[in-house]
């Protein structure tokens, strides 16, 4: 496995693959690897002749309140499961690399961005889109992989391929999640012991919330207010938002009578900020 730091590395690497007409994986990813982003590795592992795996922490998807500099950082350690998972490029670059002086050039949408997370993280999706963008153009994958959990950006990412023809298949994969529910996430080593207790409530909320429209309630607000009771019952302060959405526009709806996306977002304490979704099917 190689670890490259600069774009010109990665080129060369990827331009032996593709001249060996080998097929390409892309896992982007944050770093501090967990078993959510080994799932992407796995599925891209098993789909295709060469994997890379970026570990980036992208300063442009953080507002300037964020955990930009708290996110954690460990490139060793993440190195060491990559190699276990046959992984055979990691690039790591710098953000300097990414980001040489003068750059001012952006990728950004006006649909799909401007509620759940995009309503509270203005700057996010635009930061994301970019590096995406950039990682695509250097990696030239055929394949990239991305998870549910962090469903909004997985429809910006489709609808970004979609929209200006890029020569990549985004694939989803589903969410990982820990024994008691919650949602694997690299944002999770924040939780303090007494928070990390709390934080399967998210998930237990949501599930409650989904039973409810299993079983025939269609008033998005009773749902949403359910899934909140049952948060707020635990003591959590803060919920940034419990969302019920239409699965292809996420536009909120009042009714849920076609394909939904129910989204939360809460604050776990003052430092943690935690996601979960579920979507589904409802038959006319
Ligand atoms: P990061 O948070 O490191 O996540 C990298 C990928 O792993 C994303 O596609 C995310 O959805 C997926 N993932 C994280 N936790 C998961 C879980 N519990 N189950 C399944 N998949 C999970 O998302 C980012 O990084 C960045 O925004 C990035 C796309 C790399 C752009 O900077």
């Amino acid at each position: 496995m190689k670890i490259l730091k600069t774009v010109k590395e990665v080129k060369e690497e990827v331009k032996s693959w593709k001249e060996q007409g080998l097929q390409i994986g892309l896992v982007p990813t944050m770093g501090w690897l967990h078993e959510g982003h080994l799932s992407l590795i796995k599925n891209a592992r098993e789909n295709n002749d060469r994997v890379a795996v970026s570990i980036f922490v992208n300063p442009m998807q953080f507002g300037p309140d964020e955990d930009f500099d708290s996110y954690p950082r460990d490139l060793e350690r993440d190195a060491k499961l990559c190699e276990e998972a046959g992984v055979d490029l990691i690039f790591a670059p710098q953000p300097e690399e990414m980001y040489p002086n003068g750059f001012c050039s952006y990728v950004d949408m006006n649909g799909l961005t401007g509620g759940l997370c995009g309503k509270s993280r203005p700057i996010h999706f635009r930061g994301v889109q970019t590096v995406v963008n950039k990682l695509f153009n250097i990696v030239t994958p055929d394949n990239a992989y991305f998870g549910e959990k962090d469903t909004q950006q997985l429809a910006v990412i489709k609808r970004m391929v979609l929209d200006l023809n890029m020569n990549v298949k985004i694939c989803g994969c589903p969410i990982i999640r820990e024994e008691d529910g919650l949602a694997k996430s690299s944002r999770n080593s924040y939780l303090s012991p007494e928070e990390r207790a709390l934080a399967p409530i998210i998930n237990k909320a949501m599930t409650a919330g989904k039973e409810m429209i299993i079983k025939g309630e269609r008033d998005s607000a009773k749902v949403i207010k359910a899934i909140s009771d049952i948060i707020l019952s635990v003591g959590v302060t803060k919920i940034d938002y419990v969302s019920i959405v239409d699965s292809l526009t996420l536009e909120p709806v009042e009714k849920i009578e076609s394909d939904i996306l129910c989204a939360c977002a809460v604050y776990m304490g003052t430092s943690a900020r935690l996601i979960d979704n579920f979507s589904l099917e409802i038959k006319g």
